[in-house]
């Protein structure tokens, strides 16, 4: 049974209860955090999302439980905990433009945090992602192996549909990865992208592969601009697989923002690489890069020091 924290039980913190009360492999005590007055609104979508998830566990008659608190200490023992408290951004806003809201809120509660769930791994999903990983490890005093920023798995998922879609082959024959900040500037990674085990530069044209990066780093926006709010439930379900391989112990290589130790040539600084999830903590990953690439990446880690400045 593992005990798995929910830090704000807003869009992606229900979705992400929902999703781990669907998953077969995994029974879960929930513990989903939020603020008092949010919880106590009746109606409201906590209390709501709550009571339906309860019958929802009667339906499938699983061992899973889901507790709504407001009270930092029932987040002692948790095996793994996501992070969504915060402002989402609107159309109008940059990730980077809600730096100023968020820091306090983060820095707040993880600090907090740190005293009671030492041992937990801490998935960080509030934006600006590079910005607030770095807030929650200062502030929790966890090591680097247990505090890691989910964007890579959404942004890579992104990538995998765009050239699903520009390949016409299923999403499951198609393996690509982005590397970098969640921002403007994340790298698409071609050289280790492949569509039906081809490399996908040889499936996909340099034009159309111009326009997939383009879409993919607008991705997020054009999301809001559909649904007229930030992405809640690809959002989640891509924090739920960062939960997953490390309470599972899957061993897989998810690309996720990871404390460097001097890969890629920097350190002390999280950046979005693969990563390997292990049930003993996540740790970056090497892999080659293209010159360019690689000079991307830098620039997209430049964009992310920019963002760190200003905390
Ligand atoms: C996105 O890219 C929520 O930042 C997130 O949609």
């Amino acid at each position: 049974m593992a005990k798995i924290g929910l830090i704000g039980f807003g869009g992606i913190g229900i979705e992400a209860a929902k999703a781990l009360v669907l998953d077969p492999n995994l029974t879960c005590d929930i513990v989903a955090f939020d603020r008092a007055e949010s919880l106590e609104r009746v109606p409201g979508p906590q209390v709501g999302a709550y009571e339906e998830i309860l019958d929802t566990i009667g339906i499938l008659q699983t061992a899973d439980t889901i507790k709504l608190t407001s009270d930092v200490d029932d987040l002692a023992g948790c095996d793994a905990i996501i992070f969504t408290a915060g402002l989402p951004r609107r159309a109008d806003q940059t990730r980077a433009d809600l730096i100023g809201i968020n820091v306090p809120i983060v820095a707040g509660i993880t600090e907090r945090l740190g005293k009671v769930a030492q041992g937990a791994l801490v998935i960080m999903v509030t934006n600006p992602l590079d910005a607030m990983v770095e807030v929650a490890y200062r502030n929790l005093g966890f090591p680097s192996s247990h505090v890691v920023g989910q964007a890579g798995v959404l942004d890579t998922g992104r990538f995998t549909a765009q050239a699903s879609a520009a390949s016409g082959k299923p999403a499951s024959q198609v393996d690509t990865i982005v590397m970098g900040g969640h921002g403007p500037t994340m790298v698409p990674v071609y050289s280790a992208s492949n569509i039906a085990y081809t490399p996908a530069d040889d499936v996909i044209a340099s034009d159309k592969m111009a326009e997939i990066t383009q879409n993919v780093r607008m991705r997020g926006k054009t999301v809001i601009q559909k649904q007229g709010r930030s992405a809640i439930f690809s959002t989640a379900i891509a924090s739920v697989k960062m939960a997953k391989a490390y309470l599972l112990d899957t061993r897989e290589i998810l690309p996720a923002c990871t404390r460097l130790n001097g890969e890629y040539g920097y350190s002390d600084i999280f950046g979005g690489v693969p990563t390997l999830f292990t049930r003993e903590g996540v740790f970056p990953v090497e892999i080659p890069l293209t010159e360019s690439e690689k000079a991307a990446f830098d620039s997209s880690m430049d964009a992310v020091k920019d963002i760190l400045g200003d905390i």
